[in-house]
C-alpha cells in the first residue's frame, strides 16, 4: 500500500534520535495490525486537551484501536471540547502568570493546564442535567454501567447536539461510541464528572453501586486480554539479557510474534556486568571437555562457540550496531598453581577441536611474561555489550516485537505467565533469566553461582594491544570452579584505553569461607593487574557480578526438562556472551522446526555421569550451608551494625538479617530464604542478603535480584 504525506514525510526526516523512534513505533503499530492483533491505546494526561480528537477519531474509525486505557479526564475533556469549544482560552505566556493571574482565571471558571484553559465549569453546565438523567434512568431501570458506558449513551441520544461547537468527527469519544470500543478508566472516581456522581451519592439521589468500580474495569481488562490475546501474543520472552534479546531477536527476524518481559530494564542482570569477552578458549578447557563428553563434544562445543561470536558479528553488521565490536587475540597462560603440562594437553586439545591455537615462547605484552608460555587463540572478539543490547532491542521492535521493562513474571506455565498481575498468553516461553525462575528444583541441582569482581583503569593509549588475556585458574582453591583472571583492553576515550581485569571468584554467600572482605578481593585483584601490567593508572571503576558454573561445564540450552514449549537459557560459566546467543540461535532453531547440530549437547536434560565426583563436592557445598541453621551468627548485636551495613542475628531459634539504612532505621527479615530454606548472608560489597546454597540475592530491602528464590525476603517487624 502506498503511504500518506506524512508517512513519507517523517520516512524522510525523522532519521535520528527521539524521531527515529517515532518512525519505528509507527512502523511496529502498522505490522501489529497487520498481523490481525488487537492495538490497545493509552492516553496520558491532558491528551484530550490537546484536541486529540483531529486524529484519534480517524484512527478509531478505520478500526487501527482495538480498546482504550486513559483517565477520567481524558474522556469528559473530549465531551467537554465537543460542546464548549469556543470558551476554551489559551494563555501562551503562562509561563508568567502570578498567583493573582491564576485566581481570576479560576473565578471565571476555567481550569488551566499548561497554556490551555479548560471552561469546566460552562461545559458543566451544559453537561450536568443530561448526564444525571441517565445515570439516574439506569438505576431506576435496576441497571448498572461503567463511566464510559454512560457517556456513550448521553453522546448517542442526540441530547448534546444543540451545543456542538466542533465537527462531530473530530471528537474521539463519539467515534468510540459508535464502536462500542471497550475503554478501561480505572481512576474515574477522581475525575470532575466522578466528583458529581460522587456529590449526588452523598445527597442519596444515586447509589453508588449504580457506578461499576475501577476494580470492575481491572477484571473486565483480565477477562478482554485474555480473549484477545491469542492472535496478538505469539512468542514470550522473559528476561532481558543477552539470552533473552538474542533469542527474541532472532525470532522476530524470521517474522514470529514476540514479547518481552524485563523485570528491570535491559541489560540490568548480569549482562551488563559483564567484561565481554567474545571467546572460544572455554573456561573449563578443552582437555577437560574431552574426558566429560567425548572428543567429537569438545569440537562441537569449539565450532558451535565459534559460531557464536560469527553470529554475534552478523547481527552487528545486518545491524548497524555501533558498539566498538573488534577481532582480537586471546592469550591463556598458566596460573602459578597449574602444571606446565596442562599448557600442552590444551594446545593439542583445542586443536583437535578445529581451533587454530599456536603456542608462543612468552605472554606478548605483559610484564613478567617473557618466560612463560602462552596459547594463542586467534579471531576472539571484544565489543561494549549495552550498546549491543541497545541495537538488539532497536532491532526487535523493528521487526513487530515488543519488549516490556519492569514487567515482572510469574506463575510461569506452558500457558504463559503472570506479569505484573495480567495474564499473558504464548505458544512457546522462554525463561532467558539467567537463573531459572519457572523450575525450583532440577536445574539447581546441576550448576551452582559464583561471584566474580572486575576493576578498570585508565591506561594511555597505543601502550597495550586490543586482546585479551586469561590464566588458567588456581587449582589450589577450595571451590569446584577453581576462580582465573581474565582482562581486556577496551577503547575509553581518545587518549585512553580502558583496561578491565576480572577475577577472584567465591561461591556466592560464600565468600567469609576465605576469611577475605570484598574490598580485599579488589585489592588481590588490584594487585595481580599492577604486577602485570605497571602501565595502569588509577583505578576508574570496579563492580561484582553472579555467574552460574554448571557443574559439567557446558550452558544448558533448550526445552525445560519435562516441558514441550517452555525452553530455558542458563549455566553461562564464564563464556555467557557466546552460551547466551549459542542459546537463541539453538531455541530459535527449535521453535522453527530447524535441526540444530548443537541442540544435543546443550540440552538442558543431559545427565554426565563423568562428573559425579564435582557434583558430589557442590552438593556437600550445599548441604554443609545447612548447618548455619545451627551454627553461629555473623552479628552478635545489633548496636554492633554500622549505617550502611548488614548482617544476620540468632534469637532463639530464628535468624534474623537485618540491615541499618544511613538514617539509623533498622530493617528485619526472615534470613531463610524463600528457595529451599538456606540462611542467606550479608554482602557488603552489594548491600544485598545473598543465598550460599543455589544464589538466590535479595537487596538490603529484602527485594529478589537474582533467582532462583522468585519471593522476597519476609519481613519482620522490630520494636
Ligand atoms: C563480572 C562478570 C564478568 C563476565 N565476563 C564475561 C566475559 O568476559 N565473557 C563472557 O562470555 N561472559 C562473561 N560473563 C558472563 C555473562 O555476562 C553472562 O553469562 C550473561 O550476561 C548472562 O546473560 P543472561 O541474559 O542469561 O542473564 P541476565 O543478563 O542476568 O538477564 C536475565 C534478565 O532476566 C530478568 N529477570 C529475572 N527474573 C525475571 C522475572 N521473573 N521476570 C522478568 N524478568 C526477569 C533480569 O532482570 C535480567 O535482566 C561475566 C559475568 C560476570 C558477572
Ligand atoms: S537459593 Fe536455594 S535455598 Fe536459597
Amino acid at each position: 500500500m502506498s503511504k500518506g504525506p506524512i508517512s513519507q514525510f517523517i520516512e524522510k526526516y525523522y532519521l535520528h534520535f527521539n524521531s527515529a523512534t517515532v518512525v519505528d513505533a509507527a512502523k511496529a503499530y502498522e505490522q501489529q495490525l497487520q498481523n490481525g492483533a488487537k492495538m490497545m491505546v493509552t492516553l496520558a494526561g491532558a491528551m484530550s486537551t490537546a484536541e486529540l480528537g483531529k486524529i484519534f477519531a480517524e484512527m478509531i474509525r478505520q478500526d487501527k484501536v482495538q480498546i482504550i486505557s486513559c483517565t477520567g479526564a481524558n474522556l469528559e475533556e473530549d465531551i467537554m471540547n465537543l460542546v464548549a469549544h469556543s470558551h476554551y482560552e489559551r494563555v501562551p505566556n503562562y509561563r508568567d502568570l502570578t498567583p493573582q493571574d491564576e485566581w481570576d482565571l479560576l473565578e471565571k471558571g476555567l481550569n488551566r493546564v499548561t497554556d490551555t484553559c479548560i471552561p469546566e465549569h460552562e461545559a458543566f453546565r451544559r453537561l450536568q442535567k443530561h448526564i444525571h438523567k441517565i445515570w439516574k434512568d439506569a438505576e431506576d431501570a435496576g441497571e448498572r454501567y461503567f463511566p464510559h458506558e454512560f457517556m456513550y449513551k448521553m453522546l448517542l441520544s442526540g441530547c448534546l447536539e444543540e451545543y456542538y461547537e466542533i465537527d462531530l468527527k473530530d471528537s474521539w469519544m463519539y467515534a468510540a461510541a459508535e464502536k462500542n470500543l471497550p475503554i478501561v478508566v480505572p481512576g474515574w472516581e477522581d475525575s470532575t464528572m466522578g466528583n458529581i456522581f460522587a456529590s449526588y451519592v452523598i445527597k442519596g439521589e444515586l447509589k453508588a453501586s449504580t457506578m461499576k468500580s475501577g476494580i470492575e474495569y481491572m477484571t473486565f481488562l483480565a477477562d478482554w486480554y485474555s480473549k484477545n490475546s491469542n492472535k496478538g501474543v505469539g512468542f514470550f520472552q522473559i528476561g532481558g539479557g543477552i539470552a533473552g534479546l538474542t533469542t527474541a531477536y532472532l525470532l522476530s527476524k524470521a517474522g514470529k510474534k514476540v514479547i518481552v518481559v524485563e523485570d528491570g530494564f535491559i541489560g540490568s542482570g548480569e549482562t551488563g556486568r559483564t567484561t565481554a569477552h567474545l571467546s572460544n578458549a572455554l573456561d573449563d578447557r578443552y582437555y577437560y571437555l574431552e574426558r566429560v563428553f567425548g572428543k567429537e563434544a569438545a569440537a562441537l562445543s569449539a565450532e558451535s562457540h565459534t559460531a557464536a561470536i560469527d553470529e554475534i558479528e552478523k547481527i552487528i553488521r545486518t545491524e548497524h550496531i555501533d558498539c566498538a565490536f573488534r577481532r582480537v587475540n586471546g592469550y591463556l597462560f598458566l596460573h602459578p598453581s597449574d602444571k606446565e603440562e596442562n599448557l600442552d594437553k590444551e594446545l593439542e586439545a583445542s586443536q583437535r577441536a578445529g581451533i587454530s591455537t599456536t603456542l608462543l615462547p612468552k605472554i606478548p605484552t605483559m610484564a613478567g611474561g617473557s618466560d612463560q608460555r602462552c596459547i594463542v587463540f586467534p579471531n576472539q572478539a571484544q565489543f561494549h555489550i549495552l550498546q549491543y543490547l541497545s541495537g538488539l532491542a532497536k532491532a526487535i521492535t523493528s521487526y513487530g516485537g515488543i519488549i516490556y521493562t519492569e514487567a515482572h513474571a510469574e506463575n510461569i506455565t506452558k500457558e504463559g505467565a503472570t506479569v505484573n498481575g495480567f495474564a499473558f498468553r504464548a505458544d512457546y516461553i522462554v525463561v532467558a533469566t539467567n537463573s531459572p525462575v519457572n523450575d525450583v528444583l532440577t536445574m539447581h541441582t546441576k550448576q551452582h553461582a559464583y561471584r566474580s569482581y572486575v576493576i578498570a583503569g585508565k591506561i594511555r593509549k597505543g601502550l597495550l594491544p586490543y586482546a585479551l588475556w586469561w590464566d588458567t585458574g588456581d587449582m589450589d582453591s577450595k571451590w569446584v570452579s577453581q576462580p582465573y583472571h581474565y582482562a581486556r583492553l577496551a577503547e575509553y576515550d581518545s587518549e585512553n584505553d580502558l583496561l578491565i581485569v576480572g577475577g577472584e571468584d567465591h561461591k556466592t554467600g560464600q565468600g567469609d569461607e576465605e576469611s577475605l572482605l570484598e574490598s580485599a578481593r579488589y585489592d588481590k585483584l588490584e594487585a595481580w593487574t599492577r604486577e602485570r601490567f605497571p602501565m595502569l593508572g588509577d583505578l576508574s571503576y570496579r563492580w561484582s557480578g553472579q555467574i552460574i558454573e554448571p557443574v559439567d561445564s557446558l550452558g544448558f540450552m533448550g526445552k525445560n526438562p519435562g516441558d514441550e514449549n517452555i525452553y530455558i537459557i542458563t549455566g553461562d560459566s564464564g563464556n555467557g556472551m557466546t552460551h547466551a546467543t549459542l542459546g537463541g540461535m539453538i531455541i530459535c532453531d527449535s521453535i522453527r522446526g530447524i535441526p540444530n547440530r548443537w541442540q544435543e549437547l546443550y540440552s538442558p536434560s543431559r545427565i554426565t555421569l563423568s562428573t559425579a565426583i564435582d557434583f558430589l563436592k557442590e552438593a556437600g557445598n550445599m548441604a554443609a550451608q545447612y548447618i548455619d541453621w545451627i551454627g553461629s551468627p555473623d552479628l552478635q548485636n545489633i548496636a554492633d551494625l554500622e549505617p550502611g551495613q548488614g548482617g544476620v542475628l540468632s534469637h532463639g531459634i530464628r535468624k534474623i538479617a537485618v540491615y541499618r539504612d544511613y538514617d539509623n532505621k533498622l530493617s528485619a527479615f526472615n534470613a531463610v530464604c524463600p528457595h529451599l530454606g538456606c540462611i542467606v548472608q550479608w554482602n557488603n560489597d552489594e548491600k544485598s542478603f545473598d543465598c550460599p546454597c543455589h544464589g538466590s540475592r535479595f537487596t538490603h530491602e529484602g527485594k529478589v535480584v537474582n533467582g532462583p528464590s522468585i519471593e522476597n525476603l519476609r519481613k519482620i517487624r522490630i520494636t
